[in-house]
């Protein structure tokens, strides 16, 4: 039998949390043959919710479950992962100010960092999902200088994910006939959901879309600002679609993108597409044996190039925020 591999999640107790563990543990976050080991990190004040949350997993009888270890640590709970799962994180609460919450989730992403740079498996991949996304992310992997820069990615692919099924709702097709969809730039309404090389039946898809006003005060604000329209739906904020996204994008950079699609990682620019080096932006990416390649030789028009810099130049912001704040 294979050795499990152990997977990390932060914010265990939380509802993301909740909607999550169960599929990780069916073995859907990695492939049907591969036990999994949880180690579950949360607040202390949380550990009991978690607590609970392991006797339902227990009460599931997962083949693929190896076992369920639960921290109040970080330095425990990162001790050999192989996939941390970064959800937990400080939301904005009423009268916060940006430089508030920055301070705040460094308080959480500084220490986490660490942790991962001490006890991390050589093959550690880590999914940030707590906002904000990007940043947050930039200082777990700014703490974690002897882990490769690239194996700290960011959560686009629930707006990837929103921007298909939008896409294909308006064109009367299956989501499975849309591919080569991107989300460029920050995860946060300035991000930027592309469908000039996204593709329908291999078709090109703004141009079977043709309808330059439903793209730009339809699709574009829609996906950009769909979190707050499920927040205003659901009295709660996106959380089986957020687990669902988070299992996509660790499944695929596990297992592979299939030939001719790609997917939407936030990762550390390598200075492509005029993206400043080492900003943790979304790009189109395709991955292969556990690792991920920007595509490259897209031509960006004008239309793009404006809103690609837009989202870009609020990533720059934000890490210059955590640099003054010596986050980073
Ligand atoms: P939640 O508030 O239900 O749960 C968060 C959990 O994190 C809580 O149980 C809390 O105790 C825990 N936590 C806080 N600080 C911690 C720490 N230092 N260590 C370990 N655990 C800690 O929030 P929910 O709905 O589960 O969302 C989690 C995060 O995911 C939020 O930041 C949310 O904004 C973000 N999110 C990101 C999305 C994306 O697309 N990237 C989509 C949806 C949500």
């Amino acid at each position: 039998t294979q050795a499990p591999v152990n997977v990390t999640v932060t914010g265990a107790a939380g509802q993301i949390g909740y909607a999550l563990l169960f599929r990780i543990a069916s073995g859907q976050l990695l492939g049907q043959d591969k036990p999994v080991r949880l180690r579950l990190l949360e607040i202390p004040q949380a550990v009991k919710a978690a607590e609970g949350t392991a006797l339902e997993l227990e009460d599931c009888a997962f083949p693929l479950l190896n076992g369920i270890d639960i921290f109040d640590d970080p330095k425990q709970a990162f001790e050999g992962v192989n996939i941390a799962l970064l959800v937990g994180a400080r939301p904005r609460t009423k009268g916060m100010e940006r430089g508030d919450l920055l301070e705040a989730n460094g308080g959480i992403f500084k220490p986490q960092g660490e942790a991962i740079n001490a006890g991390a498996a050589d093959d550690v991949k880590v999914l940030v999902v707590g906002n904000p996304a990007n940043t947050n992310a930039l200082i777990a992997q700014s703490h974690a200088p002897d882990v490769p820069a690239e194996r700290f990615t960011a959560m686009t692919r629930l707006d990837h994910n929103r921007a298909i099924a939008q896409l294909a709702k308006k064109l009367g097709v299956a989501v499975s006939d849309v591919t080569k969809l991107t989300i460029w730039g920050n995860h946060s309404a300035t991000q930027y959901p592309d469908i000039f090389h996204a593709e329908v039946k291999g078709e090109n898809a703004a141009a079977a879309v043709n309808d330059q006003n439903w793209l730009e005060n339809e699709f574009i604000p829609r996906v950009a600002k769909r979190g707050a329209e499920i927040i205003e739906a659901r009295g709660a904020s996106s959380a089986a679609s957020a687990a669902n996204a988070a299992i996509d994008h660790v499944f695929d950079w596990v297992n592979g993108t299939p030939d001719g699609d790609w997917v939407s990682m936030g990762i550390p620019s390598d200075g492509s597409y005029g993206v400043p080096e080492g900003l943790i932006s979304s790009f189109p990416v395709t991955t292969k044996g556990g690792t991920y390649e920007i595509v490259q030789g897209l031509e960006i028009d004008e239309f793009s190039r404006t809103r690609i810099d837009a989202s870009v130049k609020e990533l720059s912001e934000e890490r210059d925020a955590v640099t003054k704040l010596g986050l980073v």
